[in-house]
C-alpha cells in the first residue's frame, strides 16, 4: 500500500512515517515546510534504513499536488497539514482558515479526481470544547471552540463527513488526538516549536536545559484534584502506531469512523512537573500564574472504541513519555537547528 503522507516533516507525521516504514508501507512525504525542515525526513532515513521519498509542496497547490498525484499511485492519505498554534490563530484567523481547510478541499479534491478516496485526517480533543462528560467518549457532543484553530478542526470533520456520506466510496477515519507529547527513542527526531513554546511539555524541557527562566502554571484553583488543568498525555509513538492500526480499517472499508487517540488518563501540570523531575533527575522551576483564557479544568478521553474496534492502545505511561521527551531535548538543545 501506497501511503501520502502530507505534513509529514512535522513532529507527529515523522514519527507516523517511521512506524509505516517499520511496518512496510510505501510512504510519499509532502510538506511545505513552513513549521519542519527537511532535516527531520533525514533523521528518519537514518532510523528506518529507507528512503522517504519527499516533495516539498503546499497542499494548497493544486497542480503540484496534481502532478505528484499523477505520478504516484497513492492508495491512501495521512493528513498531518496544518497550522496548529492555539495563539496564532486567534490573531491571524484568515491564515488559519485559509490553509487547513481550503488546504484540505484542495487536497481532497485532487485526490478524488485521482480516484484517492480514504484519508485519515488529524482531529484534536479540541473539538469537544468545554467536555459535556468525562472521560470523552467519541459520543460526546462537539462543543463550542474557544480559537479559530479549533473551528479548523471542527469544520474539516464536517466537510469530511459529509463528502464521505455523499460518496460511499470514500474511507474517512477521523482521530481525535489528546496530547502529543515524548520523541522517537532514538532522540533524533522530536518536536521543535518555533519561539516560546505554547505547550506544557516542550515548555518544561527548555525550562529544563536552561532555555528558559522557569515555568509558569497557568492556574491553580481549577476544580481537580490539586487545582491544576488535567490533561490526557499520549506518547508520539503510541500516537503514530494509532494510525498504523487505522490503516487496517481503511483496507476493511469501514466508510466514516471517528476513534479518540488518548490514554485514558488524566495528569495534572504538577503532576507532570513531578513525573519529569523523578524520570529526569532535573528540576523544573516554576512559579503559578493566572488561568490562560480558553483553557478548561479536565480533558481526559475513553480509549475503549479504537481498542474494541482497532485493537489499539497506548503503551507508554507518563515517566517515559518525560524521560523521551527530555532525551531529545537534551541531545538537539536547538531543535534540528543543531
Ligand atoms: P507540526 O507543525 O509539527 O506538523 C504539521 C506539518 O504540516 C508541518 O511540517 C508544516 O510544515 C506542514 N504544513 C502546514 N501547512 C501546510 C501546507 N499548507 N502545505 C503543506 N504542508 C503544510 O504539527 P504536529 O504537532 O505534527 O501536528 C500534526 C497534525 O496534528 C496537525 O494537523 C495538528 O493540527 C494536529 N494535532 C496536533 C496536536 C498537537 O498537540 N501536536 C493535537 C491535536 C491535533
Ligand atoms: N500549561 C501551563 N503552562 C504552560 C503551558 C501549559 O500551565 O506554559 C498548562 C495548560 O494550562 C493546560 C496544560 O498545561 O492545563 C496543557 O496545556 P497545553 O498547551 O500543552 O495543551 P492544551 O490541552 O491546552 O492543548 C493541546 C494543543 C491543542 C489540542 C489539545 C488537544 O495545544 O491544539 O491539546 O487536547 F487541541
Amino acid at each position: 500500500m501506497k501511503i501520502l503522507v502530507t505534513g509529514g516533516a512535522g513532529y507527529i507525521g515523522s514519527h507516523t512515517v517511521v512506524e509505516l516504514q517499520n511496518e512496510g508501507y510505501d510512504v510519499v512525504v509532502i510538506d511545505n515546510l513552513s513549521n519542519s525542515c527537511e532535516k527531520s525526513i533525514e533523521r528518519v532515513e537514518k532510523i528506518t534504513g529507507k528512503k522517504v521519498p519527499f516533495y516539498k509542496c503546499d497542499i494548497l497547490d493544486r497542480e503540484k499536488l496534481s502532478e505528484i498525484m499523477d505520478k504516484e499511485n497513492f492508495d491512501a492519505c495521512i493528513h498531518f497539514a496544518g497550522l496548529k498554534a492555539v495563539g496564532e490563530s486567534v490573531q491571524k484567523p484568515w491564515e488559519y482558515y485559509e490553509n487547513n481547510i481550503a488546504g484540505t478541499l484542495t487536497l481532497v479534491d485532487v485526490m478524488r479526481k485521482h480516484n484517492v478516496k480514504n484519508i485519515i485526517f488529524s482531529s484534536s480533543a479540541t473539538i469537544y470544547g468545554d467536555p459535556a462528560f468525562i472521560p470523552i467518549t467519541e459520543e460526546c457532543p462537539k462543543g463550542v471552540c474557544t480559537n479559530p484553530y479549533g473551528w479548523t478542526k471542527s469544520m474539516l470533520e464536517q466537510v469530511l463527513t459529509d463528502i464521505q456520506k455523499a460518496d460511499p466510496e470514500w474511507n474517512v477515519i477521523l482521530l481525535r488526538y489528546f496530547n502529543p507529547i515524548g520523541a522517537h527513542k532514538s532522540g533524533t527526531i522530536g518536536e521543535n516549536p518555533n519561539g516560546i513554546p505554547n505547550n506544557l511539555m516542550p515548555y518544561i524541557t527548555q525550562t529544563a536545559v536552561g532555555k528558559r527562566d522557569h515555568l509558569t502554571i497557568f492556574g491553580n484553583d481549577y476544580d481537580t484534584h490539586d487545582g491544576t488543568g488535567v490533561r490526557d498525555y499520549i506518547h508520539v509513538v503510541d500516537l503514530a502506531r494509532g494510525h498504523v492500526k487505522a490503516l487496517a480499517k481503511i483496507k476493511e472499508k469501514a466508510g466514516l469512523k471517528i476513534y479518540n487517540l488518548g490514554t485514558g488518563t488524566g495528569y495534572s501540570v504538577l503532576d507532570i512537573v513531578k513525573n519529569f523531575e523523578e524520570a529526569t533527575g532535573v528540576k523544573v522551576p516554576y512559579e503559578i500564574g493566572p488561568r490562560r483564557p480558553g483553557d478548561i479544568a479536565t480533558c481526559y478521553a475513553s480509549a475503549k472504541k479504537a481498542y474494541d474496534e482497532l485493537g489499539w492502545k497506548a503503551e507508554y505511561g507518563i515517566k517515559e513519555m518525560c524521560a523521551d521527551s527530555w532525551n531529545w531535548q537534551k541531545n538537539n538543545p536547538n531543535g534540528y537547528e543543531d
